[in-house]
Formats: structure tokens, sequence, C-alpha cells
């Protein structure tokens, strides 16, 4: 089953790390951990940290200019910008306005979506459906996220686990049929509130001194409950995106899961039936990105010629929320 209305296709990918790198061995001086229990926990051995005056949108900003660069396109020939963070430089305005701004955008509109590390394929369908309405010819996507702004450093159970990223991508109409954004399934599930949260900050408890002592500021994780739902949710939702299209694991050439854990990836594609030079990694170096793991891993996969014209890209999402998607891609 395709997409009957006018096909939209990945035109190109880029993405942006901060320079400052942050090892396994660094982060046990500062909790109780090693190199050694994070490796074979998580596959992690490093992560991206941003400098102090570093922001998400910064990392968003050289993220979209390496994806306009490597579309050959103008930011005037943009004109629809949409960021997925859930750390963005500030509650308003949006990363997307401030980007909208430095890139010199004209007139476009411009938001930020939240959907923790199921943002990038949250915003990929939403681009989609506004694209396929008929107005929007080239539209930029971006998963930005500063983790680090979030981290409470005290807690080993959560700290070791993030990293500072961004990715890129430019969309644009087509009249090749058949090819690009093929399906997405999302879903989401409110009633697991207290198993990946920031509780502070928000309307329901805004930040005081004393729950600023209280560190609620800072992600709380239940790690163990997350990674059983995030296996359970991503094989169904794989399924159920597959089966819709008529296709079967062994048609997709590439797997780009949310980079979590490689434990948590490497259950699910057991699961799939998948082997593992078909699934994109970049956890080892980078952490977890959030909404910006899957955006960046796509730009580092097409970087290192891992994509080919007519291959099946398979994205899977799984984070806060909670949140899920599946996107099926026909690489152009
Ligand atoms: O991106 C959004 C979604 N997030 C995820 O998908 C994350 C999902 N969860 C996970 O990836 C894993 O659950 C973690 C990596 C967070 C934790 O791994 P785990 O194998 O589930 O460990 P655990 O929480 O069951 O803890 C095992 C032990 C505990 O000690 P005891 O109680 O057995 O004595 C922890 O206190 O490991 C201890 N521990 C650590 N030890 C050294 C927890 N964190 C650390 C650490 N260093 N950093």
């Amino acid at each position: 089953m395709q997409n009957a209305l006018s096909p939209i296709v990945i035109r190109s990918t880029g993405y942006f790390l901060p320079e400052r790198v942050l090892t396994n061995d660094d982060l046990s001086k500062i909790v109780e951990t090693s190199d050694e229990w994070i490796a074979e926990r998580t596959g992690i051995r490093e992560r991206r940290i941003c400098a102090d005056d570093e922001t998400t949108s910064d990392m968003a900003y050289g993220a979209a200019l390496d994806a306009l660069k490597n579309a050959n396109l103008k930011p005037e020939d943009i004109d629809l910008l949409i960021v997925a963070t859930i750390t963005p430089d500030f509650k308003t305005p949006s990363v997307a306005c401030i980007l909208q701004e430095r890139l010199g955008l004209r007139n476009v509109p411009a938001f930020d979506i939240s959907a923790a590390c199921s943002g990038f394929v949250y915003c990929l369908e939403i681009c989609g459906q506004l694209m396929r309405g008929g107005v929007y010819r080239n539209a930029l996507i971006i998963g930005a996220e500063k983790l680090t702004s979030v981290t409470d450093w005290t807690d080993r159970t959560t700290c070791v686990l993030f990293g500072d990223a961004a990715g890129a991508c430019v969309l644009s109409k087509t009249d090749t049929p058949g090819v690009g954004l093929i399906g997405n399934i999302l879903g989401s599930d409110g009633s697991h509130p207290d198993i990946l949260n920031i509780p502070g900050g928000g309307s329901r408890l805004p930040l005081t001194k004393e729950n600023i002592d209280d560190k609620t500021q800072y992600i709380k994780m239940n790690g163990r409950e997350v990674f059983k739902l995030a296996v359970r949710v991503m094989e169904d939702v794989a399924r159920k995106l597959l089966e819709r299209h008529g296709l079967t694991t062994q048609d997709i050439n590439l797997v780009i899961p949310h980079q979590a854990n490689t434990r948590i990836i490497e259950a699910l594609t057991k699961r799939l039936e998948i082997p593992n030079e078909r699934v994109m990694l970049n956890i080892e170096k980078l952490g977890n990105n959030s909404s910006a793991s899957i955006p960046v891993a796509l730009a580092q996969a097409n970087e290192q010629g891992r994509l080919k014209k007519g291959d099946y890209l398979l994205l899977l999402a799984f984070g806060a929320g909670l949140t899920w998607g599946a996107s099926l891609i026909k690489w152009n």
C-alpha cells in the first residue's frame, strides 16, 4: 500500500555534534560507575556534551546548515520548519522560531513538537502530511537535544546514558511515485507518566528554591520498566507497519532504531530476525540523544554510503510520554 498523494522524499540529511567528549572513565570520576558496567549494560563508551554556552538551537542551526548544503538549497527555498525537542532554549519562543530568524527564513510556519525520543518520527508524519496538503515544497525538520541540561550528574542510573546532538533532514515534494515517505505508525500511552519524566519546571511544579534543591528539574527514569516496554512496543509497531505495506523484515535493508541501549536494540532486532549488519548503531560514541538520535544515525548512515537508491529503511522509536513510532522510507 503506497500513499497515493504527492510523494515526499528525504532530499538530504545533516547533523551536528558538540566538540566536547565525555568518556565512561570521565563519568567514573563523578559517580560510582565504571566503563565496564556502562559498556556492558548500555553499549555506550562516550557521548558528546555541549559547552556551557552552547544551546539546543546552536546545534539545530549546525545540523540545518549541513542538511541545506547537502540539498544544494538556500534557506529561502525552505517553506516549513519543524523542530522536535524536549530541551528547548526557552519555554517560549520555540527553537524553530529562533532558527527561523538565524537562518533568515521568510514568513514560514515554524514550531516545535514534544514527543521525546519519538519526536523525529512524529515530525516525519506531521511534516509529510502538511506537505501532501499541497502548499509546502521544501521543509526542514530537525531533532535537537541538549539532554545534559536536564541530567542529574549525581544519579548514576541516568547520567551515564545521555548526550547532546542534532540531526536534520530536508523533505521535498517529488513527481516520482512510490519513493520517500511510504508510511508511519505513531502511538502514545499516557498512563505511565512516572516511569520516565522531568517532574519540575512546568505549570504543575514551577521551580522554587526548594524543589530545585530536590532536583525535580532533572530526568527521572525507571530503566527496567522502560526497557521492557520499549522492546515489546517497537516490535509490535514494526510488524504492523510492514504488514500494512505488504512487506516483511526480510525486505528491510537498514533499521535505524532509537539509540537508547544496545541491549534493547539487540533484543528488538533478534525478535524481528534482522541481522546486525542491517542495523544502524551509533550509541557507542554518542549515547542516547532523544529526538536527535534517529536523524543523526540516518545522516551518518547516509554519510557512510549505507543508503542505496531503492532501499527500504525502517525507523523505530520509543520514549517518554510514553510515545512511539515507526517510519517506512524507500530511499531515493
Ligand atoms: O530513551 C528513552 C528510553 N530510555 C530507555 O530506553 C532506557 C531503558 N533502560 C535501560 O537502558 C536500562 O534499564 C538501564 C541502562 C537504564 C539500566 O540497566 P539495567 O540492566 O536495567 O540495570 P538495573 O537498573 O536493573 O540496575 C542493576 C544494578 C543495580 O544495582 P543492584 O540494585 O542490583 O545492586 C543498580 O544500582 O546496577 C546498578 N547500577 C549501576 N552500577 C554501576 C545502575 N546504574 C549503574 C551505573 N554504574 N551507572
